[in-house]
């Protein structure tokens, strides 16, 4: 098991995957029974996560991906998505609570009037923020975790992003926010580390 700070700073975007290492459900429900603990705004889990390893479809992705070498290398391509409307979910998620007796009926109507509230008067610019905001914090979780557990990816946002809702028959309302190749690096045609700026030259106290 790598601690923290290995995963951390072993984690590259990778350029090149090996060729012919299959990704299996079970490695990718490890992964994902992982990402489930990612924060998310009013815990609305906005992310949707469609997975393609049928190599017919991969090369769809890798047409409307800019035509990247690492879609067609990686062992498993992955868009991940955020839902504009997923505000409307939060009966659903806070059920389970209610029923369980951890929150009361006051509480409950409570967060789901001011769930839809926040939502709806800040219109479609805030829900699609949100909707990539949040599905971009669990994307990163997804590439921690992947790492953990031996696998590395490769965040992409050259992509089309109408071709690609075509390609994967995403539903209105879910939002393109990252691809992710997922596979094991080709180290050999690994990228010198870029540059990172100091703390200093990023972070600001008090004021910016
Ligand atoms: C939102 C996002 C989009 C990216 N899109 C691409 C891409 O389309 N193609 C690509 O080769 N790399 C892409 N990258 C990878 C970056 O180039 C890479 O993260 C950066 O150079 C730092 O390298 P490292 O991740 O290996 O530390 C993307 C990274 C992020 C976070």
């Amino acid at each position: 098991m790598k601690d923290f700070v290995s995963v951390v700073t072993e984690r590259r975007s990778a350029n090149k995957f090996n060729t012919g290492v299959p990704i299996e459900d079970k490695e990718l429900h490890e992964i994902f029974d992982l990402v489930k603990y990612a924060p998310s705004s009013f815990n609305l889990q906005h992310a949707h996560y469609i997975v393609v390893r049928d190599e017919a479809m991969k090369q769809q992705v890798y047409e409307a991906a800019n035509k990247q070498y690492k879609v067609q290398t990686a062992s498993a391509v992955i868009l991940v998505l955020g839902h504009m409307d997923a505000h409307q979910n939060v009966e659903e998620i806070n059920e389970g609570l209610l029923n369980l007796g951890v929150i009361n009926k006051q509480e409950y109507d409570f967060t789901v009037s001011a769930v839809h509230q926040f939502y709806e008067e800040r219109g479609e610019a805030f829900k699609r923020d949100e909707a990539i905001r949040n599905a971009n914090l669990s994307a990163m979780l997804f590439m921690l975790a992947a790492k953990e557990k031996g696998w590395d990816s490769s965040p992409m946002i050259g992509f089309d992003p109408e071709a690609i809702m075509k390609v994967l028959n995403v539903p209105d309302r879910y939002v393109p926010a990252l691809l992710i190749g997922i596979g094991q690096e080709d180290t050999s045609k690994r990228r010198v580390r870029g540059y990172r700026k100091p703390v200093g030259e990023f972070v600001s106290y008090e004021r910016f």
